[in-house]
């Protein structure tokens, strides 16, 4: 993952380059670093755990200077130690990289041959190296830097920076994302635009091979075969001010409860006037067209998508796949004709679901995208991009992208279900009238907030924890069980409720808290079936219901926690929250970084 930025300026560049990292933190938190060129020469400054580290070592140690690159890392090549974080360097020239060298074994022996000594364990070394290499040979910076590309196999956004030259910045991107941003007589570089909001908002995304050679007045692209490209301007819109926890103690919390108010916006946005419709403003698209759908996503998005199965299906009456991104990618799926092919991705870069995405392209019938970065690659290179309208996520683990995607599932799966005639027009006025009084029933249960913090508590004491769900409630107890692991680090699973006399079971002592989604539809007496087995065997059952299933539910159970009532079909938007708070609250009572768990990062643009 990794993000990188870049700026030649008019003004001192550590601030601008920490302002822009900031804003980048989402994409790996291991350590970070900013080189500036100063007085001809480039210096580095840069500090293991997060860019807060970095920002105090400068307030001790400045570096002046206005032109500089850095880099906020999630390790792969290399612990996260000093000596392996960015930027690079290897005599006059500095390097910051997103993404992974994958011949870089091949690369390092090359040069270990040549009897050049390594610093690192980084693949991004290599690059240094080698452009150093180059340079040493009497090429100059620009064709250097092209030499040392060419060599290249894998996945990078690359900026490089180089002693005597402080009015020469080259970029290449190829499979991570990469921006230039356009400002008065100054030029800056980022892995997204959100990095360079507070300095312009004038962005050029660089293609697939493309290699940027900047200067502060200029910009040349040249494509994947070496041909000057002309690539568009755009002026787009990104708020520039830095979110903040608007009085929450973690972002994560900020965004769980906003989620009535963004699921509104997606409402408005998908609803006709009157509200009897379902509209994609923008887009053409008409689900007799196709006789199947594939989606395919990662983690959470996932979860999404196999929620949208079970909708598209019933409501639809449309034989959905779903697959994970990375295993679809590599398995050479026939796509049969009359196919739509549809992704799901918070970030829109995440790598995997974009090399799935472009398998499909010209396999599919139509691409389609459901995406919450609307100039992600995602967003732009499918046919018709549908926006979820969440607003910017920093947490870490996915809550509101996660149900405004629902939301926005949900939707295509009711508009399926009107053009291909499964649903009448009143059923499906009614469903609609119902959602749009869900951000009011979010609302509501977010009311219930102590009672998910007390159960928590106890949850907290736990080494694992199952999850169980039968129907629309399964994918949710897939996603609980992922937020609990993810934010708290309890090892939990979750299970079809179905299956888990099927060998799980096994598990089941006094010790084990099973948490069981069931709202009180057409499935739940099987569901409390299985909560039985659960309590027979000593197990300490959390149920998580509405009214009626709270009357109905036998004795027993450990904790109760009753939701509002919902319509069925929309149960899912609504259980997403008791995933998401006794998540949020475990992690707090154990202690744990919610926003920033160890490990993870927010955008995952390597496979
Ligand atoms: C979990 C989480 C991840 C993402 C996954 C896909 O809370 O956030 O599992 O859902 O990495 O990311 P996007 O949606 O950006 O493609």
């Amino acid at each position: 993952m990794c993000g990188i930025v870049g700026v030649l300026g008019k003004h001192e560049a550590s601030p601008i380059l920490v302002e822009a990292l900031k804003r980048l933190e989402y994409r790996g938190y291991d350590s970070a670093g900013i080189a500036t060129l100063h007085e001809g020469h480039l210096e580095r400054r840069r500090a293991v755990g997060k860019l807060v580290n970095l920002s105090d070592l400068l307030v001790h140690e400045p570096l002046a200077g206005k032109a500089g690159i850095g880099h906020t890392r999630w390790a792969t090549h290399g612990a996260p130690t000093l000596g392996n974080t960015h930027p690079h360097r290897a005599g006059p020239v500095a390097v910051v990289h997103n993404g992974i060298i994958e011949n870089y074994r091949e690369l390092r022996a090359d040069l270990a041959e040549r009897g050049i000594g390594f610093d690192t364990d980084t693949d991004t070394e290599t690059v240094a190296l080698l452009t150093h290499g180059y340079l040493d040979q009497g090429y100059a910076p620009i064709d250097a830097a092209k030499a040392t590309i060419d060599r290249l196999e894998g996945a990078y956004a690359l900026a490089f920076l180089f002693d005597g030259e402080p009015d020469l910045m080259i970029a290449a991107r190829k499979g991570s994302p990469l921006a230039i941003g356009h400002g008065e007589e100054e030029m800056y570089v980022g892995s997204d635009a959100i990095a360079l909001a507070p300095f312009t908002n004038r962005i050029t995304y660089l293609e697939e091979g493309d290699i940027a050679v900047l200067s502060r007045t200029s910009l040349t692209i040249t494509d994947a075969n070496g041909e000057l490209a002309n690539r568009e301007v755009r002026t787009i819109r990104i708020d520039s001010t830095q979110v903040d926890k608007g009085g929450h103690k973690h972002f994560m919390a900020k965004e769980i409860a906003e989620q009535p108010s963004v699921i509104g916006d997606a409402l408005r946005h998908y609803l006709s006037d009157d509200g009897r419709d379902v509209v994609l403003p923008g887009a053409d698209l008409d689900f007799t067209q196709f006789d199947r759908m594939i989606m395919v996503a990662c983690g959470t998005a996932y979860y999404a998508c196999l929620t949208a199965k079970y909708w598209f299906e019933q409501l639809a009456g449309m034989p959905v796949e779903v697959d994970i991104a990375s295993e679809f990618r590599y398995r050479e799926p026939p796509i049969p004709a009359r196919t739509g092919a549809l992704f799901v991705s918070q970030s829109g870069e995440t790598a995997d679901t974009l090399a799935a995405m472009r398998y499909c392209e010209g396999r599919a019938d139509k691409v389609l995208s459901v995406v919450n970065v609307p100039e992600s690659s995602i967003a732009r290179e499918s046919d018709i991009a549908l926006p979820i309208l969440a607003g910017t996520e920093i947490g870490v683990a996915s809550t509101k992208a996660f149900t405004c995607q629902l939301t926005v599932l949900l939707l295509l799966a009711l508009k399926a279900a009107h053009d291909r005639g499964t649903r009448s027009p009143e059923e499906l006025a009614d469903t609609l009238s119902n959602l749009r009084g869900l951000p009011a029933t979010i609302n509501h249960a977010l009311e219930l907030d102590p009672a998910f913090k007390t159960a928590a508590r106890q949850l907290a004491e736990a080494d694992n924890a199952l999850f169980l769900g039968r129907g629309l409630m399964y994918p949710l107890a897939l996603e609980g069980a992922l937020k609990l692991k993810e934010i708290s680090y309890i090892h939990a699973e979750a299970y079809a409720s179905g299956e888990l006399k099927h060998g799980p079971i096994a598990l089941i002592d006094k010790t084990m808290p099973v948490v069981v989604m069931a709202p009180c539809d057409a499935l739940f007496d099987k569901t409390v079936s299985n909560m039985q087995e659960v309590m027979a065997r000593g197990g300490k059952v959390m149920l998580i219901t509405d009214r009626a299933g709270a009357e109905a539910a036998n004795d027993g159970v450990w904790t109760q926690i009753t939701l509002p009532d919902v319509d069925p079909i929309l149960s899912p938007i609504l259980y997403a929250l008791p995933a998401q708070l006794l998540a949020y609250h475990t992690a707090v009572a154990k202690g744990t970084d919610a926003d920033q768990p160890r490990n993870l990062a927010k955008s995952v643009t390597v496979e």
